[in-house]
């Protein structure tokens, strides 16, 4: 065949253009008839690519194809002599018959049938499919029932009669994957949700290996509006492993997404809401001890205004402003190179940046008579229009600042995996009574690790030493990543990470009252942790 792809794809585009503005939009409801974007359509090919085996032929099954926008994608992303056989599936002529005409002698069998009546043979080594959306209130309760049981016969799925027809498309398709076969579903992303999408997960659970779930960005406009709420569902007809990751994605593209998180297959067994992930902060913790039996975790001050609440010494000097109002805060984490600070007489952290949070707890009134040139400074942040943003809107006075005292310890929540240190997260032990602002997580111990600590302050090295030794791994499974490599942990994903190590060092201290803890602590039912005990 001497026509190129390219060629095809164009007459392709021209053929659906065309038949669509010979149909209403009811009719297109009726079967659901939206066409894959061509370059969602190759993306989706082109992520298909990386989880066969490159020397790998291939035999493509389309069971909705409408006119081809998978198969044309396929053909762009994977070489000729690979594609082995390739079939697609479409009930209506409309679309069909000239779609037939235009792939005639391209490689392609395109049969006008209805899937859902055809005789499966598990011979496809990938299926990719945009199945029609049709709501269960346009399937006949006899259509139903047929569907049901040939579902059921095909996959093991027990489909609710809410379903729609999308969900006995996914079902039915089993019985026409080969062993090892992978399948790539543009579905609507409610299956994670609602009750009726309990028979897809559980298949997709306990009958083949669920590999990769992306999800469309609302707010992104790159793909048309019907596909806002759409997933695309990789997974292998292989049986699943005892416990494995699942990659939720979410934003961008398939291939290029903008949040990356791996979920364990054991938490989306007891999570109701699957669109919860990538997003989500309360990842269900490890059974075991987590940081947060040790510390409350929260992130640092949000100032309102950095360039105006915190001062170098220099700015401080200029405005004259008064030590009773002034807090030491530590600098932006790329300011600080060491992992402890060190602090002078006075509290101050010993480090070369050495700036001040502007933390006023007197009334104006005070400020007017004891602090002219503090409340001149303030009614310059006023002139600024500060007062009226919004943070600084929702505190009274405008400038006050939230309670924040120094954290024992401050962990840099945001860093790209490939960072010198090899860690994009730090934890810093902060001997200094500087507080910190948002670009750190602040650490407080709690009541078990506060009452160690009283009885020997020197502990807090060793926990210190704990918390770096947590595995580069252990930090990045609980947290997420950003697209550029960019990861990020959110004071739940770091409360939820694994803190066995830690639990060893303070259990290994003969403090009864706190061994006595540990040992209800080693019984624990369930997600019953030590803070529970405690507080
Ligand atoms: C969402 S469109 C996707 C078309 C194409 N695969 C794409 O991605 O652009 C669904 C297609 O399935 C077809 N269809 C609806 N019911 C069908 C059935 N029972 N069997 C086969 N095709 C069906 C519709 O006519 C439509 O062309």
């Amino acid at each position: 065949m001497s026509k190129k792809i390219s060629a095809f794809e164009k007459e392709r585009l021209v053929i659906q253009t065309s038949r669509d503005a010979e149909k209403t939009q009811a009719e297109r409801n009726r079967l659901g008839q939206f066409a894959t974007p061509p370059a969602l359509a190759l993306d989706i090919l082109k992520f298909a690519a990386t989880l066969i085996p490159t020397k790998k032929n291939i035999k493509f099954l389309d069971p909705a194809i409408g006119t081809g926008a998978f198969y044309s994608a396929l053909r762009s992303v994977f070489p000729q002599r690979r594609i082995v056989e390739a079939l697609g599936i479409e009930i209506d002529e409309h679309y069909g018959t000239p779609s037939q005409h235009l792939w005639a002698d391209s490689g392609l069998t395109l049969r006008l049938a209805d899937f859902t009546r055809e005789t499966a043979s598990p011979e496809f080594d990938l299926i990719v499919c945009n199945p029609p959306y049709v709501r269960h209130h346009h399937l006949s309760l006899e259509e139903k029932i047929r569907l049901h049981r040939q579902t059921q016969k095909n996959s093991g799925m027990d489909i609710s009669g809410l379903a729609g027809l999308y969900t006995y498309f996914l079902g039915l398709s089993h019985a026409w994957m080969a062993p090892g076969a992978v399948a790539g579903w543009l579905i609507p992303s409610e299956f994670m949700d609602v009750n009726y999408g309990r028979a897809v997960k559980h298949y997709l659970l306990d009958r083949v290996t669920l590999l990769h779930i992306h999800r469309f960005d609302p707010n992104d406009v790159q793909f048309a509006d019907a596909l806002v709420s759409s997933a695309i569902v990789w997974f292998r007809n292989a049986p699943p492993p005892p416990e494995h990751n699942v990659m939720f994605t979410f934003g961008g593209t398939q291939v290029k997404p903008n949040v990356t998180r791996e979920i364990p297959t054991t938490i989306l067994a007891t999570e109701s809401k699957w669109t919860r992930f990538p997003l989500s902060e309360d990842m269900v913790p490890d059974f075991g001890p987590t940081i947060s039996d040790f510390f409350r975790i929260t992130r640092g001050l949000a100032t309102g205004d950095n360039s105006f609440f915190i001062l170098t010494e220099d700015q401080v000097k200029a405005h004259d402003l008064p030590a009773e109002v002034l807090r030491p805060i530590l600098p932006s984490p790329r300011y600080v190179y060491e992992d402890v600070i060190a602090s002078d007489a006075k509290g101050n952290p010993l480090l070369e940046r050495r700036l001040f949070l502007l933390d006023v707890r007197i009334s104006t009134n005070e400020i007017k008579n004891r602090f002219p040139k503090l409340h001149a400074y303030l009614k310059t942040g006023k002139e600024r229009g500060l007062e009226e943003r919004y943070i600084c809107k929702h505190r009274s006075p405008w400038y006050a600042q939230e309670k924040r005292p120094a954290p024992l310890i401050v962990c840099t929540y945001i860093g790209r995996g490939d960072s010198k240190r090899g860690n994009p997260f730090r934890f810093i032990l902060n001997e200094s009574c500087a507080t910190v602002a948002n670009s750190y997580l602040a650490m407080y111990p709690k009541q078990l690790l506060a009452a160690a600590l009283a009885k020997n302050p020197g502990l807090i090295r060793s926990v210190w030493q704990a918390l770096n030794k947590i595995s580069v791994e252990q930090l990045v499974r609980q947290g997420r990543v950003y697209g550029g490599g960019l990861h990020k942990l959110e004071p739940k994903e770091l409360a939820n990470v694994d803190a066995s190590e830690l639990a060893k060092l303070i259990q290994g201290l003969e403090h009864s009252g706190i061994m006595k803890q540990m040992e209800i602590f080693e019984g624990k039912a369930g997600h019953q942790t030590v803070s529970n005990l405690t507080s």
